[in-house]
């Protein structure tokens, strides 16, 4: 390992002496990786689980697994009429969602996590999961599962290994990375790799019965960036435990990325064409539940004749610049861990196609002829369910009790590959270049439908004031604006005024290239009319905004500048076969003087907390834009 702290971090104590395990380590001829296998050892001893099991990544161990979790009560086969090998798994009440204030950076100061992290002393931390890990996979199995985030061996991809006591956590990681024996090709004898530990946290006696859903009330994802490491405890759900996804591609990564000249964001990436074959790509952040899935998928109106969208992720994305300067991203992921509830052959038709099989849901409700249902999957609900907590259901009940069939934050695992509109480029090694990020938030006031910015400080500008209302993917209260810069809030893993340095520099050194810089636009499609309706149809329709994004890159597209930066006029947007008249269009793109006062002021707020280490260039937009507003 290359890493300085590594060799001490990883420990599962944190001494030198190699911890030896009851728990034989068996590590398979295909692994060569001596300090892998010496951490492998080191966790074993600490957690004590009764097996220790090298993941192949194989179908075969996949069907075993899944098989095993039927057994348990963890997973149910889904009608293989209906949904070819798909499972549904329904998890703990007090389990369905991340953790955000169970969630720390323990960076070895605290300045470095900043003031929007939980931060505590790395030691003290260290002992605090030395007791927990203390014997927690008592009775189970210790999972060994070798990652890829990105296609194997491509430049922009990095390795992770996590060691998790739940089976799930195994077939999830199947399907969301590269996972299995391929991964120790790549790594050879002493390759780098982020070491990720997790445990659902509940140990079992000799003899006792296991409950469906393991977990521990008590729960803490923990990540140390200068080792880059991840330690997470108590929870079996998505981001807590899928440790390749929120704590690596997002926290752990973005302090790589700080420290490499490279960015790791919260982004979808898709691939515009135009009717004449002409091609772009564009990165958008927005904060979870906002609709990424569906946008990245998005299916144009067949009234914008010819324009098509492709996916290549959708909601991570790893930036390097290339050697031409410009900016390349891929996804690291493989797979999607999208939200249910809301999913339809309207909202986004794509993504059903991509869950007809081999799909693993979590948290949704199940139909009485074996398949899957959520709010908002049809029209009309069917007459009976089994909720996602195992309860009868009918819409009848549901009135009563307002009880949700699903959970509002139900998920799809489903394989990539599957979705119909991915990108022919979507495993390209080498990334895609971007020629455009989008920022956007759910504002039902103030924020318009599309605002380019004047330039990259204005544009970071804009992506560090975002803010939108809550929703279900974190828990907490809901429908509340919180302030998300880059929609990375909870995901950034340091000081996110040193982040927003980090995101000029970039843009900096794009400009001492000359390389195309990309630009960067702002959109909302979530504005309110006086009677609380959204104004702008959303989905495919948002095309015609992307549509515009592209005329603005290529230099065709007019526009109007305002205080906050450059909105289309109405002649400016292709309105062909959508009826949206110049009064709905002024109410999405109207910058109203004292709703910007007050959201200046918020900008304000948000910079006083942030205050440490913010950069100069952002004071000194906000006082541009309030001149401008002023003027
Ligand atoms: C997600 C999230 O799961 O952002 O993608 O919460
Ligand atoms: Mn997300």
């Amino acid at each position: 390992m290359n890493h300085p702290a590594f060799n001490s971090q990883i420990a599962a104590n944190d001494n030198d002496v190699p911890a030896t395990s009851d728990t034989p380590v068996n590590a398979p001829a295909w692994v060569k990786h001596r300090k892998l296998i010496d951490w492998v050892q080191r966790v074993a001893a600490l957690t004590k689980p009764d097996r220790i099991v090298w993941c192949d990544g194989s179908q075969e161990e996949n069907d075993r697994l899944c098989q095993q979790m039927v057994d348990a009560g963890t997973l149910k086969r889904l009608n293989p009429a209906k949904r070819p090998n798909s499972y549904l798994a329904c998890s703990a009440p007090s389990d369905v969602a991340r953790v955000e204030d169970r969630t720390f950076i323990c960076s070895e100061r605290r300045e470095n996590a900043g003031p929007t992290n939980n931060w505590m002393e790395p030691a003290e931390m260290r002992a605090t999961l030395d007791g927990l890990f203390e014997g927690s996979m008592r009775g189970r199995t210790m999972y060994v599962v070798p990652f890829s985030m990105g296609p194997l061996g491509s430049p922009i991809a990095h390795i992770g290994v996590e060691l998790s006591d739940s089976p799930y956590v195994v077939v999830n990681m199947r399907i969301m990375t590269r996972m299995g024996r391929k991964v120790y090709d790549v790594l050879g004898e002493d390759g780098e790799f982020v070491p990720c530990v997790h445990s659902v946290g509940a140990p079992l006696a000799a003899g006792e019965q296991d409950v469906p859903w393991p977990c521990n009330d008590t729960k803490y994802i923990v990540h140390f960036p200068e080792a880059r490491a991840i330690w997470s405890y108590g929870s079996g759900y998505g981001g807590n435990a899928l440790l390749g996804k929120k704590c690596f591609a997002l926290r752990i990564a973005s302090t790589m990325g700080r420290d490499e000249g490279w960015l790791a964001e919260h982004m979808l990436i898709l691939g515009v064409t135009s009717p004449e074959g002409r091609k772009h790509h564009v990165a958008a952040a927005f904060p979870s539940a906002c609709g990424k899935t569906n946008f990245a998928m998005l299916i144009p109106p067949e009234s914008l004749n010819g324009w098509k969208i492709s996916t290549i992720g959708d909601d991570i994305a790893w930036i390097k610049p290339g050697k031409d300067g410009r900016l390349y991203a891929i996804n690291p992921e493989a797979g999607y861990f999208g939200v249910a509830p809301g999913t339809s052959e309207k909202t986004n038709s794509n993504a059903m196609a991509t869950l007809k099989e081999n799909v693993l849901f979590t948290n949704v409700a199940l139909t009485d002829d074996g398949d899957v249902w959520w709010e908002g999957m049809t029209d009309e609900a069917p007459a009976h369910l089994i909720d996602w907590q195992g309860q009868d259901w009918t819409p009848e009940i549901a009135k009563e009790s307002g009880r949700k069939a699903a959970h509002p934050n139900a998920r799809f695992t489903a394989p990539a590959s599957q979705c119909p509109s991915i990108d022919a480029d979507w495993e390209n090694p080498a990334g895609v270049p971007i020629d455009a990020f989008i920022f956007g938030g759910r504002r039902s006031t103030t924020v318009p439908l599309v605002t380019e910015a004047r330039n990259w400080t204005e544009g970071v500008y804009m992506a560090a004031t975002m803010g939108s209302e809550t929703t279900a993917a974190a828990a907490g209260k809901q429908g509340v604006v919180r302030r998300d810069p880059f929609a990375m809030l909870p995901f950034c893993g340091y000081n996110m005024s040193d982040y927003f340095q980090h995101w000029l520099k970039v843009g900096a050194r794009l400009g001492d290239l000359q390389a195309r810089v990309p630009k960067i636009f702002c959109v909302n499609w979530f504005r309110k009319d006086a009677q609380g309706r959204f104004v702008w149809p959303g989905f495919g329709e948002n095309m015609r905004v992307l549509c515009w994004m592209v005329g603005r890159i290529e230099g065709t597209a007019g526009g109007e500048q305002h205080a906050f930066g450059l909105s289309p006029r109405y002649e400016d947007l292709d309105w062909t076969g959508l009826t949206f008249t110049r009064a709905q269009f002024a109410d999405v793109i109207s910058v109203d003087e004292a709703a910007w006062r007050e959201e200046l002021s918020l900008h304000g707020q948000l910079f006083d907390t942030l205050q440490q280490g913010l950069p100069q260039a952002l004071h000194d937009t906000r006082d541009q834009l309030t001149g401008r507003l002023a003027a």
